[in-house]
């Protein structure tokens, strides 16, 4: 057989790549083949990135050419690999438009303090100058509008260019918005997992959230349905695990871990945090009780080498000042306030870093802090 482009991309005909039902001829993998005398350019686009599976196409189209036409020729590739199109994601960036990052703050277990973290770093983040918001996605107990004193908040309806759009409450500088606006506060919220997602990135998209640095998003405790398709349809900047240092609640974190970090999802840890770390009582304040065991979490970010925020003792003015409706990290010149800025800086320092190693086709860049300059400058 003579070696033209015409005999070349019939034996092609035969090779497949890996995942892929179609010849690489009839999937458009070659772009383009050129023949000078016995030198032979083949153009390759491949959309699977694996350096395995390159090889792997290209050792057979060199197989089959030798074999089958001329075991003379002298074959080069210039493979490019697709770029995979997320419409998804770019739609989401776009109506997100004003936020500059989101922080999803999740947990393995319900009850370990994530709405308190969240709560907490956000009024403190806010009192700091910059411009905050929090969704509270968390359909099994949303929590935040009693924490910052907006239980029973009817949201508005707002026409924006024409738009409908949902407006946030605004509560110590934060802006809200809660699943539980929309139910019942007595009312055992039971939702199927799509029916959840569905409704929570509505939320998030129908929500007139303005300029924000920061969009904190409580997540519902666990790994489940709803967590991989909330973080897999959002342009999540990065993840904070709240845990307790209990060894069963450890195992949990590490399978949270393990979702963010998945090849699918692909979101950075930021870092752990670790609450309810010990109790001291009034009369002996220098004893810690470490009632849920010691270090639990800081051990665990180490293995991991995953960065570790700090830990968050157990407070009980900490957990009135939620009931109440205040953050207790506004309580000025307080042990609960002087915790809560010094995780919320290292957190704001990771988010900074990551974003600037991240490719800026997959984040929102943080390009908006001016009012929030304290916390920009230790970075
Ligand atoms: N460090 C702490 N000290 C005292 N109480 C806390 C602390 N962290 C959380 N709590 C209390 O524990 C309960 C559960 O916390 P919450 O933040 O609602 O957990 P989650 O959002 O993970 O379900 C709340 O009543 C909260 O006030
Ligand atoms: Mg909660």
């Amino acid at each position: 057989m003579e070696l033209n482009k015409k005999s070349i991309s019939k034996v092609l005909e035969e090779v497949y790549s890996s995942g892929s039902k179609d010849n690489i001829i009839k999937s458009g993998v070659v772009a383009n083949i050129m023949v000078f005398d016995i030198e032979v350019d083949i153009n390759l686009i491949m959309d699977n990135p694996t350096l395995q599976a390159r090889k792997k196409v290209e050792a057979e189209i060199i197989d089959i050419i030798h074999q089958r036409i001329n075991s003379k020729a002298k074959i080069k590739f210039n493979t490019k690999i697709k770029k995979v199109s997320k419409p998804e994601i770019e739609r989401v960036n776009k109506k997100l438009s004003g936020v500059d990052s989101i922080i999803a703050i999740s947990s393995a277990k319900g009850g370990v303090g994530k709405s308190t973290f969240t709560v907490n770093a956000a009024a403190i983040l806010a009192k700091m100058g910059c411009k905050v918001g929090i969704l509270d996605a968390d359909i099994y107990g949303p929590s935040i509008p009693t924490m910052l004193d907006v239980e029973g908040y009817v949201p508005k309806s707002i026409k924006i260019d024409g738009v409908s759009k949902i407006e946030p409450v605004e509560s110590y500088g934060i802006k809200l918005m809660s699943i539980g606006f929309f139910t019942k506060l007595d009312q055992a919220v039971v939702w199927r997992g799509p029916m959840a997602s569905k409704a929570l990135k509505q939320m998030i998209f129908d929500t007139n959230w303005g300029e924000l640095d920061f969009l904190f998003l409580d997540l519902p405790p666990g790994t489940g349905d709803i967590h991989l398709s909330l973080v897999q349809s959002l342009p999540i900047n990065g993840a904070v695990i709240v845990s307790t240092p209990q060894n069963v609640a450890l195992a949990d974190v590490r399978r949270g871990i393990k979702m963010f970090q998945q090849y699918s999802i692909n979101i950075p840890i930021l870092g752990l945090v670790e609450n309810m770390s010990y109790f001291t009582s009034n009369e002996e304040p220098e004893i810690k009780h470490f009632i849920f065991g010691e270090s639990g979490v800081k051990y665990l970010a180490k293995d991991l080498d995953i960065n570790f925020l700090g830990e968050i003792p157990i407070f009980t003015s900490l957990r009135e000042a939620s009931d109440f409706g205040r953050p207790g990290s506004l309580q000025e010149n307080s042990v609960i306030e002087n915790i809560f800025r010094e995780i919320s800086k290292l957190l704001v320092e990771e988010l900074i870093k990551r974003n600037n190693e991240l490719p800026p086709t997959k984040i929102v860049k943080i390009t908006n802090l001016v009012g929030c300059s304290a916390v920009k400058k230790k970075s």
